[in-house]
């Protein structure tokens, strides 16, 4: 952990002194200008998008809708999560990627805690199902914590010699956030049992064994770009043996390894003990999700490279074969004909389409020089065999220093496609930097925005909100990422989720328990620029200048060519009331109506579980008279105007 308070350098809040700012609270006029003739830099489809990793128990326990925790007892200490007599079998000879099972003598009972308990909706039918051995009865309920019944099933087992899955359902008889299933055997002789699972009915899009609905839908409701997967350091590992390996997520459940999740131990200070990673939500799940709710799949994948904020291990370059051949096969899993080995694989998971896949990452953030030599490596196979997948280079932890130069320089040199620079900064930095792409080489590689977040603290710190005042300043560094939407074609907060019970880092985008979730101002931010996405820049000046935070005001301004709509950004970074006097220039539309949407709150104001949109937008009337539009925009907001034109 201690490690981890060197990446991104740790900056302090400070007084929030928006040196760009304003102060005071008197109301100020500015004009400003939108040429709505000049269209300039094309808004990339994939412009906003999401950062998915499974850190702050995103997957299990969250996403991943299983409610059973340690369903095949692979946890290093096999009955984490289990109360109850059972033998532990290990049969790793016969069954390498799911050693274990368990041994019950009749009238044993096993309890299991689920995931900080079991989220349970009355009314709602629930999946229970098991793999056995032996035969008898089994008796299952869902219990409160007190022990009340909250719904049960008897199930009868098939006897016999082999392993068969029983499955049957119930419907829940009340709401309870911290159930816990109970699961009593009836029966003679001993009996074996394996991958224990409990799932709700309601799923995303109802697929059994599938995925929270609740949240997936706030990703859904974002209409993201694309979705980078599986993170973060987690596809480097703590050790190369630790690494996200993709191969290991897909097909039967029931046949893919569990390893540690690494941010199970990562931070002394927020101890996860019981965090692993069941790849229940693999990359199939994954491809799955992009394509439903509309998102480019944008694979990270281990680039021989394990953390260099742990072990740093690499492999030899002349060993990069089997790293090589992974990134290949998931090209040929996502795209490849059902003919193909792995599109086959597709097929038979249920997806016998391609998956659209046309970019990937090549590690995570890497850094120095071992990192270009292993990507040169990389890139030369990629390309040889599929030109037209673009590359997504690291250029390290940080958004400058010598890391960052170092690699910045040696990639665009390279001619690299895209650049994937992170920053975990304070609110101020954001502010600062919404210039930061207005010099950037309009030929070099394009950028991508991988990871981003402002700190309200310092990063890693426990104390970090997503407070308004963290929100508003992202909001006011992405108008300067759509301003440059030619150089900058990608961009996501990061991480996406956290469980209120489970996290490692905050802030977050989304937080959760095991029965509701919130969108954080953050979350908010982030809806209002992917929903007004826009097709094509044009210019938002103020006395001739680029409007980047003059008296505190930020902007910038895009055509909507699919529905003939002018949509305006602006934020009031300042806690003064702005009114400004926007005039379209080089249109014929004179007067007409269209929307204003606002986020307005107090600095230090944020979302809960109970207060879910205390900071939400809301929708008004704006007029379009004379050319000219006249928004209020109240201290420290940020507005969306659409208006047909
Ligand atoms: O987003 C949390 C972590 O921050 C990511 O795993 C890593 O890429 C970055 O350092």
């Amino acid at each position: 952990m201690g490690k981890f308070l060197g990446f991104g350098g740790v900056l302090r809040l400070g007084v929030f002194l928006m040196g760009v700012g304003l102060s005071g609270a008197t109301a100020l006029a500015q004009e400003l200008s939108v040429r709505v003739d000049k269209p300039g830099a094309v808004i990339q489809p994939t412009m906003w998008g999401i950062f998915f990793e499974d850190i702050n128990m995103a997957a299990d326990g969250g996403l991943y809708a299983e409610l059973v925790k340690n369903r095949s007892f692979e946890f290093s200490e096999p009955m984490m999560g289990w109360k109850g007599k059972a033998l532990v079998i290990n049969r790793s000879e016969e069954r390498p990627d799911n050693p274990r099972f368990v041994r019950v003598e009749p009238g044993a009972v096993l309890v299991n805690e689920g995931f900080r308990g079991m989220g349970i909706k009355q009314g709602e039918m629930y999946h229970f199902s098991v793999w056995t051995r032996g035969g008898g009865a089994l008796a299952v309920e869902l219990q409160s914590p007190s022990g009340a019944v909250l719904g049960s099933l008897r199930m009868r087992l098939k006897p016999g010699e082999g392993w068969h899955k029983d499955t049957a359902s119930f419907v829940a008889t009340a709401t309870e956030p911290k159930a816990r299933l109970s699961v009593k055997y009836d029966g003679k002789g001993t009996l074996d049992l394996d991958m224990i699972s409990l799932f709700p009915q309601h799923t995303w899009r109802e697929r059994p064994g599938g995925l929270r609905a609740d949240l997936v839908q706030l990703l859904a409701d974002l209409r993201p770009g694309f979705i980078r997967f599986p993170g973060g350091c987690i596809v480097e590992g703590r050790t190369l043996e630790g690494r996200y390996q993709w191969k290991k997520t897909v097909g039967k459940v029931e046949d893919r390894k569990q390893i540690v999740n690494r941010w199970n131990t990562e931070f002394a200070h927020r101890p996860t003990p019981d965090y692993f990673q069941s790849f229940g939500l693999g990359f199939f799940e994954y491809f799955q999700l992009a394509e439903d709710i509309g998102a480019s799949p944008l694979p990270i994948l281990n680039c021989g490279m394990a953390c260099q904020f742990n072990t740093a291990e690499v492999v030899p370059v002349e060993g990069l074969d089997p790293y090589i051949q992974d990134a290949l096969d998931l090209i040929e899993f996502a795209n490849g004909p059902v003919s193909s080995k792995w599109g086959a694989l597709r097929a038979s998971m249920g997806h016998p389409e391609s998956f659209h896949l046309k970019m990937m990452g090549v590690g995570n953030e890497q850094w120095g020089p071992q990192y270009v030599e292993r990507y040169k490596v990389f890139s030369a196979a990629i390309k040889a065999r599929y030109p037209d997948v673009r590359l997504v280079n690291s250029v390290g932890p940080n958004p400058d220093g010598e890391l960052f130069d170092f690699l910045n320089d040696t990639l665009r040199k390279m001619h690299a496609d895209i650049l994937d620079e992170h920053y975990y900064r304070n609110p101020e930095w954001f502010l600062q930097q919404a210039k930061r792409y207005d010099n950037y080489d309009r030929s070099g590689p394009r950028i991508f925005a991988g990871e981003y977040a402002a700190q309200s603290d310092k990063v890693v710190s426990v104390n970090n909100k997503n407070n308004w005042r963290s929100a508003i300043s992202e909001a006011a560094f992405m108008t300067g990422l759509e301003r440059n939407a030619d150089v900058v074609q990608m961009a996501s907060y990061a991480p996406l989720f956290a469980h209120v019970e489970g996290w490692q880092w905050t802030p977050d985008l989304i937080w959760f328990d095991n029965l509701r979730s919130y969108g954080t101002p953050d979350y908010y931010v982030q809806k209002l620029f992917a929903n007004n996405r826009g097709s094509v820049v044009v210019p938002l000046t103020q006395g001739g200048e680029t409007l980047t935070g003059q008296g505190g005001l930020y902007g910038s301004a895009c055509l909507d060519n699919g529905t003939g709509e002018l949509i305006v950004k602006l934020v009031n970074a300042g806690d003064g009331e702005v009114r400004p006097v926007i005039s379209l220039l080089g249109g014929k539309k004179k007067t007409g109506k269209g929307t204003m949407t606002v986020l307005k709150a107090g600095l230090e104001d944020v979302n809960s579980l109970d207060a879910p949109t205390a900071v939400s937008p809301t929708e008004s009337a704006m007029l379009l008279q004379g050319n000219k539009m006249t928004p209020v925009l109240g201290g420290h907001s940020m507005a969306v105007i659409r208006i047909k034109i």
